[in-house]
């Protein structure tokens, strides 16, 4: 039996992370600590038992009382959407920077593990036309402050392992989607616009890569890391779909949910073109490997089971719909 600290447990991937802990290794205690920021929902976690403490992960004395408690703490919580950070980055350096800091202090003084979530924006992007993926020896080189607040985060946890001899592991993941991820978002914004009776919206020509996995499989691969892998180390994981770009993945929603089609708005700033991981490690060494794949887009039966989800939880997306719509609009998208 283990005592999990889960930090940002009531967002999209901690939550989903929650709910499969309780199913898969229902000995295990779960403590969860997250801010309840617009992007965290205590209804989230709803049927899970799990210890709940609503607070800061940039609060040193809460942050020291319950890694303390845990044997590992596993580290999602994050500022996490690119557009918020290129409207306001201050949030992004205090949670994404100062508040790992706050972990990693606590960690180092009980002595135990730690597991940091991360992204594959911090590598930044290729160009359309380069069939390279990122490995884990690639440069990092982040374009927003989104990506370089994750990366400045990765670098203070290589920095407490080699220095300190803290015990921690690195995963860097690409775009998650699935059941209780934010409606800003790409994926789940499409769902909702077309249930809510409004346009899909394609960022620009919708010509860029994102390399989709769903969250289960994400989370999959954490557990593995947690059980498997090696202190010291990072881990890749992609779901190999850098080959479907977001005019695909907007025309594959459309089909699924039988939408007439879809409008173009204003492009991102600065926006990234392509992300591609190549996560041979993690499946050779792990013996990780998705299971929401398929092979005409390798998204088709993820997609489906999201729409799922949004069509019969209206009741946990509606309410911040017609806000998160509002923002958009004001800024042409
Ligand atoms: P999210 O925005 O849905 O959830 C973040 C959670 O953290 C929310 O519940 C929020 O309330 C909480 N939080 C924010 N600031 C906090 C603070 N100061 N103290 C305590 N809690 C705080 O994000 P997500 O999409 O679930 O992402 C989770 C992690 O996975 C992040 O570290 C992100 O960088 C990483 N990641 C995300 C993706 C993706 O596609 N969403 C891909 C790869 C990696
Ligand atoms: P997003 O979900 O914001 O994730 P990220 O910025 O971390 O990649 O966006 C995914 C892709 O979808 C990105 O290329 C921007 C694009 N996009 C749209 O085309 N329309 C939208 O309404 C949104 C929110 C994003």
């Amino acid at each position: 039996m283990r005592t999990l600290l889960v930090t940002g447990g009531a967002g999209f991937i901690g939550s989903n992370f929650v709910h499969m802990t309780r199913e898969r290794y229902p000995e295990d205690h779960v403590i969860v600590v997250d801010k309840l920021t617009y992007a965290g929902n205590r209804a989230n976690l709803a049927g899970t038992d799990v210890e709940f403490f609503e607070g800061d992960i940039c609060d040193a004395a809460l942050m020291d009382r319950l890694v303390g408690r845990a044997d590992v703490t596993v580290h999602f919580a994050a500022e996490s959407h690119n557009d918020n950070s290129l409207r306001d980055p201050r949030p992004f350096v205090d949670t994404n920077l100062v508040g790992t800091f706050t972990i990693l202090e606590a960690v180092r003084r009980h002595g135990n593990r730690l597991h940091h979530v991360s992204t594959d924006e911090v590598f930044g992007d290729l160009s359309l036309d380069d069939p390279k993926r990122f490995t884990e020896e690639t440069p990092y080189n982040p374009s927003s402050p989104y990506s370089a607040t994750k990366a400045g985060s990765d670098h203070l946890v290589r920095a407490w392992v080699r220095s300190f001899g803290l015990r921690a592991t690195i995963s860097n993941c690409s775009n998650n989607y699935g059941p209780y991820q934010h409606i800003e978002k790409f994926i789940p914004r499409q769902i909702t616009n077309i249930l809510a009776g409004q346009t899909p919206k394609l960022y620009g020509t919708g010509e860029q890569v994102r390399d989709w996995i769903h969250v289960d499989d994400h989370n999959a691969a954490v557990h593995l890391i947690l059980e498997r892998g090696r202190d010291g180390e990072t881990y890749n994981i992609g779901a190999d779909n850098d080959h479907v770009n977001n005019k695909a993945v907007i025309e594959l929603i459309c089909e699924l949910m039988d939408a007439p089609g879809y409008e173009h708005v204003a492009d991102r700033p600065g926006h990234d073109q392509r992300y591609a991981m190549d996560s041979t490690k993690l499946r050779e060494q792990l013996g990780w490997a998705p299971e929401y794949t398929d092979t005409q887009t390798g998204m088709r039966a993820g997609l489906d089971q999201t729409i799922d989800w949004y069509r019969t939880h209206e009741d946990w997306w509606r309410p911040a719909k017609q806000q998160v719509e509002q923002g958009y609009a004001e800024r042409g998208q």
